[in-house]
């Protein structure tokens, strides 16, 4: 069964439950309504009865009494089955429903039965069910006659079936009708609530099958489903990148191991053959420093990738000491002064005041900068710039920080990945650069680095124009 069947089926079920109970109150209370209603008119019809009596029966005009009379039945037949007076000398007025002979004898000895005090009590009349009123009628203060109207119970209840029946046949097409429309309110909640959910379920199978190139439609409401939807759009497009970014992971491992000890290799062989052919030294030494700077590349491709299983698992623990980040970068651009040679490119470092000595894991601030000038010096193109710069305190963090910015006139991060660039394997693609190959590591660690020393690290580029690197370290 469907979420969409399954709504309508237990909406309409309530439904019914509701208009069923309304239903049945509504009737009762109707019931009570028309019964009520009925007495009110009886109690009504005899008192003008009485009133219209009146008058004639204390002046003794019999005939004006007798046309009272014969109006009253007439006119509230067949309710009134008879209606009656009889005056102190035993003189009588009378007229029934139905002109019966037998029921005229019967009610004429009724009439004299009547008592004289007001009076309402069921009786029968020829098998049929009478509510007898009678009162009496005083001229001053001495009994003269008694009025008496003999309503037709049955007639009442005849009536009141009529009403009832009328109302009940009114329910069934009210309460048709409205079960038909909640059932196709029901049917359209269950189609609101249903068909988004099914758009989701479609998108997740087709994301379990493997296929993460599909494009999640987003459901435009402001409710937990529209929330879902847009979550789970957000959810599917990240799962996309984080697959791509193992495919790039993947491939740039792969390119990471093979190119260096494709180097070593083919560097070796050729220093075995050199044996042979008596190469040169210089010849021979070019060979050994190529094999130096493929080891050197898988050393820290290696490194890289244990310090992450480290932090990953939490056990990569920082050794403060004493430190002089002064010499600290000192140090580090030195040991890159020949590459940049080399690359025809420019480093150096600019320190403002004294800088104060700080307690940090040297080692691992030493990674951090030389990660950043490597990049610098990666993704900077020939006669480019990489500067270093410490400064005692931060503009932006204050006084209880120093801060330290690589910065370099290189190709640059497009603006909407500069965030990005921290995350784990994460490479930057742009259609306008080509970018050298690496694992997507250096930054992560970086980040991870200055989290473990308190500290922050951010990046400032613009694309074709450059990227500085700043990172606060706290005093
Ligand atoms: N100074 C920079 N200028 C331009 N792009 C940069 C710079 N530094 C980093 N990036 C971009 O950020 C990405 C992530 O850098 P990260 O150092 O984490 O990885 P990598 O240099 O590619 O590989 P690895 O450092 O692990 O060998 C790089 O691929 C590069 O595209
Ligand atoms: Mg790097």
């Amino acid at each position: 069964m469907n979420l969409r069947f399954k709504l309508t089926l237990y909406i309409s079920f309530l439904l019914l439950l509701v208009i069923i109970g309304v239903s049945y109150n509504i009737f009762i209370a109707q019931k009570k309504f028309l019964t009520q209603q009925l007495s009110e008119n009886r109690e009504k019809t005899f008192k003008s009865f009485v009133f219209m009596c009146n008058e004639a029966a204390k002046v003794k005009d019999e005939l004006q009494v007798y046309n009272a009379v014969s109006l009253v039945v007439s006119i509230h037949k067949p309710s009134v089955a008879y209606a009656g007076y009889v005056n102190s000398n035993n003189i009588s007025s009378y007229v029934s429903r139905d002109n019966n002979k037998n029921i005229d004898s019967e009610f004429k000895r009724r009439i004299k039965q009547s008592s004289i005090d007001f009076s309402e009590k069921y009786t029968s009349l020829s098998g049929e069910k009478i509510c007898e009123t009678v009162a009496p009628l005083f001229v001053n203060g001495v009994n003269e006659g008694t009025f008496i109207v003999g309503f037709s119970q049955d007639e009442m209840q005849n009536q009141i079936n009529k009403g009832i029946s009328t109302m009940t046949h009114q329910i069934k097409v009210v309460a048709t009708v409205a079960m038909l429309l909640g059932i196709l309110l029901a049917n359209f909640l269950g189609y609101t609530f249903a068909k988004p959910l099914k758009l989701l379920t479609d998108a997740s199978e087709q994301i379990a099958n493997g296929n993460l190139d599909i494009e999640v439609k987003l459901v435009k409401r402001k409710d937990e489903i529209g929330k879902l939807s847009m979550t789970f759009s957000n959810m599917a497009k990240q799962i996309k990148e984080l697959d791509s970014m193992k495919d790039s992971f993947v491939s740039s491992v792969s390119h990471e191991l093979r190119s260096p000890l494709s180097a070593i290799d083919g560097y070796c062989d050729l220093l075995i053959d050199g044996v042979q052919k008596n190469f040169s030294k210089e010849q021979q030494l070019k060979g050994l420093q190529i094999i130096k700077q493929a080891t050197i590349r898988l050393t820290n491709f290696i490194n890289n990738i244990l310090d992450l299983a480290k932090i990953k698992a939490n056990k990569l623990e920082i050794k403060k000491t004493k430190t002089d980040m002064q010499s600290l970068v000192i140090e580090i651009v030195s040991l890159f002064q020949p590459l940049a040679i080399q690359q025809h490119k420019t480093i150096d470092y600019v320190l403002t005041d004294k800088i104060p000595l700080i307690e940090v894991d040297a080692e691992k601030i030493k990674q951090v900068i030389t990660n950043l000038v490597s990049n610098a010096m990666k993704f900077t193109k020939e006669n480019g710039r990489i500067t270093v710069k410490i400064m005692p305190t931060s503009p932006g963090y204050g006084d209880g920080y120093i801060e330290v910015f690589v910065q370099d006139d290189g190709i640059g991060i497009p603006k909407h990945q500069v965030d990005l660039v921290f995350e784990k394997f994460y490479q930057v693609q742009d259609g306008e650069f080509k970018r050298p190959k690496g694992t997507g590591l250096g930054l992560t660690i970086v980040f991870e680095m200055i989290k473990l020393h308190k500290g922050y690290v951010w990046a400032e580029s613009d694309l074709g124009k450059g990227t500085t690197f700043k990172f606060v370290l706290p005093k």
